[in-house]
């Protein structure tokens, strides 16, 4: 969430949100008034998630489908317009017949959709924008909507709307995956594991893994991971899952594999320093000798962090635009 937008919605409506009761927010992230005594906070996102509890705001990963009435409600627009469009509905539905629903998000974000649904919906919309972003106020009238569904099936796997390719594996996971066959073993880990790809792909092509604990940000994606992976359950492979910002909370553990496509974007920007990161925790915890097989895209510069801090590296696959690393410990 950008700084932007919650500074925009503060400039636009905190005055108003400051004097009102019993408030939800979501996609929400700490704001620069005084609210965290009326507001419910959803927050799926883990970095996000530990500010907002560090602020003092109540806040839970996912309040469900159907929220409880609610005085008023904040929506936060993130990259996704599906994710938007829902929370949008979730937020309105919560509401009682002249509650106010404010809504912010970056005018080259999601913003612009929203408003129009908003004017749809309420015909009257009142806009306040300030630096690049937009903040929006309406007031809820009609019936409850139907709610678009939040979980997308694609080539068999559950998908989170909002989620990382929310459209069906990702062309680098796939270049990775088909790299396994059986060269991973022992106890594994992936890390951004979003919703099981990567996992699913290891355990079908090694038989030798013994265990793989999944590390992911995403609380909607990890409970989809739970999904996609029920199937492995119960047998000889131990599989745990882990909500967890890899970058500042990772508890380290003899890992024999490391399979990972770290993420390089945070919000529309695009920041190696995330992946560096991920390099970085695999390293610590990789035991000597100790694989890392990753996938990112072929520009991204990670060959320094991996000559720093592995014995040798070298590239199994340049395809595509992506390049496929293994890197031993
Ligand atoms: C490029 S995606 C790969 C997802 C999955 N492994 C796949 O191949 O489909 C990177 C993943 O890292 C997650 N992520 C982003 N920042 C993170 C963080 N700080 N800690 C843990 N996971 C993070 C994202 O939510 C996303 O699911």
């Amino acid at each position: 969430m950008s700084d932007e937008t919650v500074q925009c919605l503060a400039h636009g409506f905190g005055e108003e949100i400051e004097t009102l009761e019993r408030g939800v927010m979501l996609n929400g992230a700490p704001l620069p008034f005084d609210c965290t005594r009326q507001l419910n906070a959803e927050q799926p996102f883990r970095p996000v998630f530990m500010r907002l509890e560090k602020s003092g705001y109540r806040v839970e990963p996912d309040l469900g489908d159907t929220l409880p009435e609610a005085g008023f409600a904040i929506v936060l627009a993130g990259q996704s317009r599906d994710l938007n469009q829902r929370n949008f509905i979730r937020a309105w539905n919560a509401l009682p017949p002249g509650g106010p629903i404010f809504v912010a998000g970056a005018r080259n974000g999601g913003i612009n959709p929203l408003r129009k649904l908003a004017q749809q919906l309420a015909g009257e919309v009142e806009a306040k924008p300030k630096y690049h972003a937009l903040a929006l106020r309406a007031e809820r009238q009609g019936k409850a909507l139907a709610l678009p569904p939040g979980l997308e099936n694609s080539d068999g796997f559950t998908i989170p709307v909002g989620a990382f390719s929310q459209a069906g594996p990702d062309p680098a996971s796939r270049l990775l995956a088909s790299h396994f066959s059986d060269r991973l073993s022992g106890r594994c880990a992936d890390l951004g594991a979003g919703w099981g790809y990567l996992t699913e792909g290891a355990l079908k092509a090694c038989s030798a893994i013994t265990s793989i604990d999944l590390y992911e940000a995403d609380w909607r994606a990890l409970e989809a991971a739970k999904t996609n992976l029920s199937g492995y359950a119960g047998g000889a492979t131990g599989i745990s899952f882990h909500w967890c910002d890899v970058t500042t909370e990772f508890a380290r553990k003899p890992y024999d594999c490391i399979i990972m496509n770290p993420p390089f974007h945070a919000g529309r920007e695009a920041v190696p320093a995330l992946g560096r990161a991920f390099i970085e925790t695999a390293a610590a915890t990789l035991v000597p000798g100790g694989r890392l097989f990753m996938v990112a895209n072929r520009n991204l510069p990670y060959e320094e962090r991996l000559s720093a801090l592995f014995r040798h590296y070298e590239m199994l696959a340049d395809e595509g635009g992506f390049k496929v690393l293994l890197a031993i410990r």
